[in-house]
Parts: structure tokens; C-alpha cells; sequence
């Protein structure tokens, strides 16, 4: 099974996906990110894992930014599209294009918590729990069928970092084992 992972920030989920094709059946084939700060980038340099950079912030208009997305997916004609941290939301067209294929990591107990600051709004609500789900892309935000949630409990003295420390160590373990259970 032929991967691309987008990522746009630290990385970890990245990472652990990279590590993860020397014990799962799948292969990562490139990534891509919006952000040429991204942590991730250097990782994949020592991979030597193809890498795509399209910064978000040349393209006024978001069409022509998905379209170059869309044109580098169809060169590379991967089985599943795997975003770990990518912080664009995709166009209609390149979802619909690759419906069923694209998969997403969120770090909530979806449907509590779509979109951002996920851990300060836990904190914010009480809530006694927390978590992550890895679920299918649609065109509504954070909403598509769930594959697979993990909770911890919320201890008193967590924080937003210790949160989202805790929910990442979880991420980077299930992620790589649920992509090599994907069906083509
Ligand atoms: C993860 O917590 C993931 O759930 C969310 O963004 C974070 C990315 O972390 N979508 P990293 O860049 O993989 O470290």
C-alpha cells in the first residue's frame, strides 16, 4: 500500500509513520507540507523520503493552491492520503477527487472538539476525559466515520502541554497500526 503523508508542524505522527514501514506493510512514498519551517522537513531529508513543499502563503487564491496539491497527487497516485498535522483545510474538489482515501488524525473524542485548540477547550469544559480519534476526511470538518478513538483521563494538574504530550505518545503508536489495516 502506497502512502503520502502532509504534515505542517512538529512532525511526531509523521515520524512515527516513517519508523513505522520497517514493521507494517505500507509505504511512504512522499510527503508534502504547506509550511517550509515544518519540523518534519529535516526527518524526511534524512529518509530520504520524497518531499513536496508548496507554502500556503504564495497563493492568494486557495484554488490554485489545491489544484497544485491535486496535480502532485495524481503524479503520484498514492492508495491513501494520511494527514498528520496539516493544518490546511483541503478543497471540495481534491476531497471529492480522493473520497475514501484520505485520513486524518484529530486530537478530541470526536464529535466533541472539531476544528482547533482541542485541548484548551477539554480544560475549559471540565471535562474528565480526553482523546484522539483517526477517522476518514470528508467535507465537513472533523466529521467523517471514525476508524478508531483512544481516551485518557484529564488528571487535575494537566495543562494544554501535558495533554497534548500524553495524547501525541498515543497518536504515534495507533496511527502507523491503523494505515497498515486500510483497505485498498
Ligand atoms: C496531532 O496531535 C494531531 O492529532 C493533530 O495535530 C497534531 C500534530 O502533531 N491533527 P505532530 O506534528 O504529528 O507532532
Amino acid at each position: 500500500m502506497k502512502i503520502i503523508v502532509f504534515f505542517s508542524g512538529s512532525g511526531t505522527n509523521l515520524k512515527s509513520i516513517i519508523d513505522g514501514q520497517t514493521k507494517y506493510d505500507y509505504e511512504v512514498i512522499a510527503a508534502f507540507t504547506n509550511n517550509p519551517q515544518a519540523g518534519g522537513i529535516e526527518f524526511c531529508h534524512q529518509h530520504k523520503i520524497k518531499l513536496k513543499i508548496i507554502n500556503h502563503k504564495n497563493y492568494q487564491d486557495r484554488e490554485i493552491f489545491d489544484q497544485k496539491i491535486h496535480a502532485f497527487l495524481e503524479e503520484m497516485s498514492p492508495d491513501f492520503v494520511i494527514l498528520a498535522g496539516f493544518m490546511r483545510i483541503l478543497g471540495d474538489s481534491i476531497i471529492s477527487n480522493w473520497e475514501g482515501q484520505i485520513i486524518n488524525i484529530h486530537p478530541s473524542l470526536l464529535p466533541k472538539y472539531p476544528g482547533l485548540n482541542t485541548h484548551k477547550r477539554a480544560l475549559d469544559s471540565g471535562d474528565k476525559v480526553h482523546g484522539t480519534t483517526i477517522h476518514y476526511v470528508t467535507s465537513e470538518l472533523d466529521c467523517g466515520p471514525i476508524i478508531r478513538q483512544e481516551q485518557i483521563n484529564i488528571e487535575p494538574n494537566d495543562d494544554e502541554n501535558t495533554l497534548m504530550e500524553r495524547i501525541k505518545k498515543i497518536e504515534n503508536l495507533i496511527y502507523p497500526e491503523e494505515i497498515s489495516k486500510l483497505k485498498i
